[in-house]
């Protein structure tokens, strides 16, 4: 477990003292027993240490496309920005040092979690900065909240972050054994477990095909509905044990084919995963709604920014930005997306598939 309000300690809302868990081995190998990245403002040694090799520490997360979402969006001095993802504050902290003490950074983010730790560390900048526990469809509500005309910047850097996707109890993750949770706003009431277990054979093959191009949706979900008949699907493990027999594999064989077609081959169960917690979270709906109501809630010359990690995302900002464009709602987009370099991507392999792409209100 992490040690939460131990000295040094720049991360965590204070809490009550915890014993160190105990392991085997020189490191730590499970989230549970990484007390010192869940700590890592007092280990800056082994952030670097770790960073170095591309690793992202537990409990933190690196922001991408830092410098080009800046040099895209203009944050300055005075300016209104709505972080609509704020996760980890990454990009959060680059605004606010741009916007300064006359400007504002309006934080957002359904994790509540996640959010109370970055308000604890984000506040401690002399910037004014108010936080919102809120799904970024409701722009517009908060911009009532603030009591402001509209905002300079809005941004959002779509899908889960570092701390959601490695935390096991998040059941996100393939790789980490764990309930299939799913949720980023643990208010939502239906989890990854209770749709797999509810939803028809169709419903999951159209999911799985629609949101994360599948090619196996169809024996998948027919597997699911007629295990779950058996014993209800609940566990990371019991998900991905399915898919591999689907695809006449083992984790054996897998790491074997992985070894000989090279390192970036698709883990089998990545695309249902992915599809899964899309669902969970009705992520192209929110981004829909984001998408809809950005321009009323924009100032003149007010700027968005949207990093997707996903193609169908990738295609909604696009096609949004080409139709504001043409209706004469924005005055400029981006033409091309822009992707990460390649520096970028070998020091953080997690910003290998995102795009950024902006718009200019007209
Ligand atoms: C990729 S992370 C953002 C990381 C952040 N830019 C940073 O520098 O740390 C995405 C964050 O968006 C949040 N999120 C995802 N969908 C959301 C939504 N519809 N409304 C508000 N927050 C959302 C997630 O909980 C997660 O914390």
């Amino acid at each position: 477990m992490n040690s939460p309000g131990q000295p040094g300690n720049g991360d965590q809302p204070p809490s009550n003292h915890r014993r160190r868990p105990r392991y085997t081995g020189t490191h730590p190998k499970r989230f549970q027993q990484k007390y010192k990245e869940h700590d890592i403002a007092a280990h800056p040694e082994l952030r670097d240490r770790l960073r170095a090799k591309g690793k992202t520490p537990s409990s933190t997360h690196v922001p991408v496309l830092t410098e080009e979402v800046m040099a895209c969006l203009t944050p300055a001095p005075g300016e209104v920005v709505v972080d609509c993802t704020v996760g980890y504050g990454g990009h959060a902290a680059e605004f606010m040092k741009r916007t300064g003490p006359t400007g504002k950074l309006i934080a957002l983010d359904v994790d509540n979690a996640e959010l109370e730790r970055t308000r604890h560390r984000l506040s401690q900048e002399n910037v004014p900065v108010s936080f919102y526990r809120s799904n970024f469809a409701g722009i517009a509500k908060v911009l009532n909240k603030e009591a402001i005309d509209g905002y300079d910047i809005i941004f959002a850097d779509l899908g889960v972050s570092s701390m959601q996707i490695d935390n096991p109890d998040r059941g996100m993750s393939y790789k980490h054994e764990g309930p299939l949770d799913m949720r980023m706003d643990d208010r939502l009431r239906q989890t990854g477990a209770d749709l797999l277990n509810t939803l028809s054979e169709q419903q999951l093959a159209e999911a799985f095909w629609e949101l994360a191009d599948e090619p196996d949706h169809r024996e998948i979900a027919r597997l699911i509905v007629t295990q779950r008949a058996v014993q209800p699907i609940t566990r990371t493990s019991q998900l991905v044990n399915l898919i591999f027999s689907v695809k006449g594999l083992t984790p054996g064989i897998w790491r074997q084919q992985r070894r000989s077609s090279g390192s970036g081959s698709l883990h089998p169960a990545a695309r249902t995963f992915q599809a899964l917690r899309i669902l969970v979270n009705d992520e192209f709906g929110s981004l829909r709604e984001l998408l809809r109501v950005a321009p009323y809630c924009l100032r003149a010359g007010g700027r968005i920014g949207i990093i997707s990690f996903h193609s169908g995302e990738d295609r909604l900002v696009r096609q949004s930005f080409r139709d504001g464009i043409s209706n004469g709602i924005y005055r400029s987009a981006a033409k091309d997306a822009i992707v990460p370099q390649m520096r970028e991507i070998n020091s953080n392999p997690r910003s290998a598939s995102a795009k950024l792409r902006w718009a200019v209100l007209g």
